[in-house]
């Protein structure tokens, strides 16, 4: 008997913990799953964004919480994950979504912005990760993460001048990939979003310099991302009718990096 592709997307009774999730790409990935039927829990550092954010979803009918944390800090990630079990209940959707990024040339990288880069952009997904499947998902033999990790993960990225982003966007891409194959066991999915140039806070210096129009032109649909493009592969992964996709990167990036020849 097959199941009718409403109900396989369906997240009705489900929860959701979104990290960096006051804006940007979390709050359209919240949005997706709060609009599917999921409780959502969002985290960043920011109560005010927070407060705002989580007003936002529930204006659109969705039942929205949130608690204010600095990923990067171990013992704070360990406190989010024990204040979303406790407001939740369970988490059934980790979207590990938080990330930051530092420009300077490779030559005189601070090793403080490495290390404040590469703490949030993959160390806190560990970490979170290990929480959620250690205390509900192992143990319920079910779960879906989604880790957030960008096209410059999938290949160098000319001269932008982000040794740590590209570095841990690429770690993100292959921890997924490594997670996948040893909680496949336990019955939970784990893969990633390789978002192309969407404009946000983090991005909004670079179509300052650039115009959103140039960004464009580097991809073959000729559109950078908006406000919806996330949404459809973001449900899929973290539905029913992803059940059977794990370990994979799906690039959200109107082709990008489909004709990227390092250049
Ligand atoms: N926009 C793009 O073109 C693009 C492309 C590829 C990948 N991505 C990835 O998508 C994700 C979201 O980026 P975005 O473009 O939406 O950026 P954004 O608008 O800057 O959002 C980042 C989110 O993370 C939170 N955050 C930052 N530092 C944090 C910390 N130390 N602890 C907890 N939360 C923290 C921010 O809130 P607070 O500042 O209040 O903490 C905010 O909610 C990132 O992983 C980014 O690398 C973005």
């Amino acid at each position: 008997m097959s199941t009718p592709v409403q109900k396989l997307f369906d997240l009705s009774g489900q929860t959701a913990l979104v990290t960096g999730g006051s804006r940007g790409l979390g709050l359209q990935i919240a949005e997706a799953l709060g609009e599917a039927g999921a409780k959502i829990f969002l985290t960043s550092r920011k109560a005010a964004d927070l407060e705002e954010a989580a007003a936002h979803l529930q204006a659109r009918g969705i039942d929205a919480r949130w608690v204010a944390a600095d990923m990067s800090q171990p013992a704070e990630v360990e406190r989010v994950a024990s204040e979303a079990l406790q407001r939740l209940g369970d988490i059934d959707i980790l979207v590990n979504n938080a990330g930051a990024t530092w420009g300077a040339p490779a030559e005189d990288y601070p090793l403080e912005a490495w290390d404040k880069v590469m703490n949030l952009n993959i160390r806190s997904i560990f970490l979170m990760s290990q929480q959620v499947g250690k205390r509900s998902m192992i143990p319920r033999k079910r779960g879906r993460i989604i880790n957030i990790a960008s096209i410059a993960g999938l290949s160098g990225s000319g001269d932008v001048e982000f040794i740590a982003y590209g570095t841990s966007k690429g770690a993100v891409v292959n921890f997924t990939r490594t997670l996948a194959g040893e909680w496949g066991e336990h019955g939970i999915t784990v893969n990633a979003l390789a978002p192309g140039f969407f404009p946000s806070k983090m991005t909004k210096g670079t179509i300052e310099r650039f115009g959103a129009d140039r960004m464009a032109q580097a991809a073959p649909l000729r559109r950078i991302g908006d406000d919806d493009d996330l949404k459809g592969a973001a449900l899929l992964f973290a539905s029913a009718a992803g059940k059977h996709i794990t370990g994979q990167i799906l690039a959200v990036d109107g082709g990008v990096s489909a004709v990227h020849h390092g250049g």
